[in-house]
């Protein structure tokens, strides 16, 4: 089982710094990426195309992190729990950090298809990806239905998790933000 520590090992403290990384840096950008995906609605039309293609290359930047995390994060298990962690938060925690993972790879999935075909261009600065699909107005006005709702899941999820993580570190007082922190040591 990929969520069990290594035993050959002692179980570190806290999460490796390649692992802190990936999560802060992904934090970064999908913040970004959905504050300004709620904001689309606020942005005058003739500029609105440009930061629908900056939402897309950073969604895009999203998708890679994940998927090179995910893969780092089957061969990199996570640290044991803290001693005395409650058996909910043991039932819960894995479920609720793959469906994190999940949401991170599935959202810019579906995202792609309601750029694609809406006939969008990926403009990266020095060159363009036209994939030529004809713009199909049931297939893109379904997926951004898909993508609008994926988004909101992550960002409940996400609120539920940043909420379960400070409860832990500051009503149980178990350290869980050091384990996740570039600064605090075990
Ligand atoms: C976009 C927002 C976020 C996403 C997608 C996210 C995702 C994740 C994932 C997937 C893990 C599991 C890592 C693993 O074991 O493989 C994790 C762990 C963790 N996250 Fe987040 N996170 C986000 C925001 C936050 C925020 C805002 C906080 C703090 C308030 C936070 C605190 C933590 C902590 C402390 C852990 C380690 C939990 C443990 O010790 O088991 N995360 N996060
Ligand atoms: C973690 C990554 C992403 C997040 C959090 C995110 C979030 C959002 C949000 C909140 C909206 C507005 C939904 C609404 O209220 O209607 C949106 C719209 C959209 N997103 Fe994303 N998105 C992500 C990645 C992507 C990617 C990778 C693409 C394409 C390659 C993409 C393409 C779109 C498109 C085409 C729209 C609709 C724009 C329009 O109104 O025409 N998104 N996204």
């Amino acid at each position: 089982m990929i969520d069990q520590p290594n035993l050959q090992e002692a179980p570190a403290a806290r999460y490796s710094l390649s692992a802190i990384f990936f999560h802060w840096v992904s934090f970064a950008l999908i913040v970004f990426v959905g504050a300004l995906g709620l904001a689309f609605g606020l942005i005058p039309r003739p500029n609105r195309l440009f930061w629908i293609n900056i939402h897309a290359v950073v969604g895009l930047a999203v998708l890679a992190l994940a998927v090179i995390r995910i893969g780092w994060r089957f061969r990199n298990p996570p640290p044991d729990y803290p001693e005395g962690t409650p058996a909910l938060t043991r039932k819960l925690s894995a479920p609720v950090h793959w469906l994190l993972y999940a949401l991170m790879v599935i959202l810019p999935l579906v995202g792609i298809v309601a750029f694609v075909w809406h006939a969008r261009v990926f403009d990266f600065g020095l060159f363009k990806i036209d994939f030529g699909v004809a713009s199909n107005k049931p297939v893109y006005e379904a997926a951004e239905e898909i993508h609008e709702f994926l988004a909101f899941s992550l960002f409940g999820l996400v609120g539920l998790h940043a909420l379960a993580a400070l409860w832990h570190h500051f009503m149980r007082k178990d350290g869980t933000l050091a384990r996740m922190s570039p600064w605090a040591r075990s």
